[in-house]
C-alpha cells in the first residue's frame, strides 16, 4: 500500500466491525476480515432507505499514538440520525470500544503523512428481509476504515440553487441518512454541466437563505467575522463546523451563527465586505470557495493565502490533532 498516492474513498483497511440487532437486542460485536455483505433482495434498507452513516477520522500523532477526533460528538449525532429514521441505536460502548478495537487491529493503516488520516465509516442499515413497508426490526451495524489524503483543494466554484432544495423544514436534513446524499446528486449534476463544482443550497425560491455547500456546512467571513447559518432541522450538525467556530473564537475572531440571506451575500460582494467563503466537513476540513454564482452573476472572492482565517483554522486543527498544540477542548481520543 503506497500511502503517498491516496485517493478519497478508494482504499479500505483489512478488517471491519459487524454487530447485528435482532429480537430487540444488540448482539456481540465481531471484528472480521473486510468482505462483501450478503443481502436478500428484499432487505428493507434497499427499498425504503433506513440507512444512516457517520464520517470520522483517526490521525497519527507526532509521538506515534493514534488519535480519533471527537468520538463523543460523532456518536451523539449518529444516535440523533438513527432516532429520526426510527432505527435501533447501538450502545455507546459498542460504538466506542468497537471502533478502538478495529483501529488497533488495523493501526498499520493510519497514515503517517502530514494531513493524511484514516477515514472511519460507521453505518447502519435495516437488514430485515421483508418488502412490506414498515420499520425494520433488524439492523446491521458496520464500521470499516480507509486511508485518505489531505484534500488540498484549490478554490471551487459554487452555484446558489433555489429551484431544488436539499432538505425541507421538518424533513431529515439534520440526519446523516443516505437519502439526503442521493437526492442531492441531480441538482449537483446540473450545476456541474453549467461549470460549477457544487451547489450552494438554500431554503428555496421565496426569500432564499443559505443552508449548506455541497455535502458540507458553509461558512463566510463577512466584516472580519466568521458567519454561518444556525443549526436547524435542515442543516447537519457538522463536527468540523462546531470545531471551527470554537477555534475562530480562540484565534480572536467573532463568530455569528445566524441566517444568511442570498440578498445579504449579493450585497456583501457589492460592498466588498465578504473576504472568505468555504465548506467545512470531516473529509475536506475546509474547502475554499473562489466563485459564487448568484442570479446569473459570478461573484469572485479575493483569493486565499496563509493569512486567511480558513487556513489559520485548518493549521490549528492539525496542530491539535497531531499533539503539537494543547488539546484544550478535550477533542482528542488517544489510543495506544
Ligand atoms: C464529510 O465532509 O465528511 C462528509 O460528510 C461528506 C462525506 C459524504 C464524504
Amino acid at each position: 500500500m503506497n500511502f503517498d498516492k491516496l485517493e478519497f474513498g478508494k482504499y479500505i483497511a483489512d478488517h471491519m466491525l459487524l454487530c447485528d440487532y435482532a429480537n430487540g437486542e444488540w448482539q456481540q460485536p465481531q471484528i472480521v476480515p473486510f468482505a462483501n455483505l450478503s443481502l436478500s433482495p428484499s432487505t428493507l434498507a434497499l427499498h425504503y432507505g433506513q440507512t444512516v452513516f457517520e464520517g470520522m477520522k483517526a490521525f497519527r500523532m507526532d509521538d506515534g499514538c493514534i488519535n480519533v477526533f471527537r468520538v463523543d460528538k460523532h456518536y451523539e449525532r449518529f444516535a440523533r440520525s438513527l432516532d429520526r429514521m426510527c432505527m435501533a441505536i447501538p450502545p455507546k460502548e459498542i460504538f466506542t470500544e468497537g471502533l478502538f478495537k478495529l483501529i488497533e487491529t488495523d493501526k498499520a493503516w493510519v497514515p503517517k503523512q502530514a494531513g493524511a488520516s484514516l477515514y472511519i465509516r460507521p453505518f447502519i442499515y435495516a437488514s430485515e428481509a421483508k418488502f412490506g413497508v414498515k420499520v425494520s426490526e433488524q439492523y446491521r451495524f458496520v464500521i470499516f476504515t480507509g486511508p485518505v489524503p489531505d484534500l488540498f483543494a484549490s478554490p471551487i466554484k459554487v452555484k446558489v440553487e433555489t429551484d431544488y432544495i436539499r432538505a425541507a423544514k421538518g424533513g431529515t436534513g439534520f440526519a446523516k441518512c443516505g437519502g439526503n446524499y442521493g437526492g442531492a446528486f441531480y441538482p449537483t449534476q446540473l450545476a456541474k454541466q453549467q461549470g460549477y463544482d457544487q451547489v450552494l443550497w438554500t431554503t428555496g425560491q421565496e426569500n432564499p437563505h443559505i443552508e449548506e455547500s455541497g455535502m458540507m456546512n458553509v461558512m463566510f467571513v463577512i466584516n472580519d467575522r466568521l458567519v454561518t447559518p444556525p443549526l436547524s432541522d435542515s442543516i447537519l450538525d457538522g463536527v468540523t463546523r462546531d470545531s471551527l467556530l470554537v477555534l475562530a473564537n480562540d484565534l480572536g475572531y467573532s463568530t455569528e451563527e445566524r441566517p444568511v440571506s442570498v440578498a445579504e451575500l449579493e450585497k456583501a460582494f457589492r460592498d466588498k465586505t465578504i473576504t472568505e467563503a468555504f465548506g467545512a466537513g470531516t473529509a475536506a476540513v475546509v474547502a475554499p470557495i473562489g466563485t459564487i454564482h448568484i442570479n446569473n452573476i459570478d461573484y469572485h472572492l479575493p483569493g486565499y493565502s496563509h493569512e486567511n482565517l480558513l487556513n489559520k483554522m485548518k493549521l490549528k486543527l492539525e496542530r491539535i490533532r497531531t499533539g503539537r498544540d494543547n488539546d484544550v477542548h478535550g477533542w482528542n481520543c488517544i489510543t495506544g
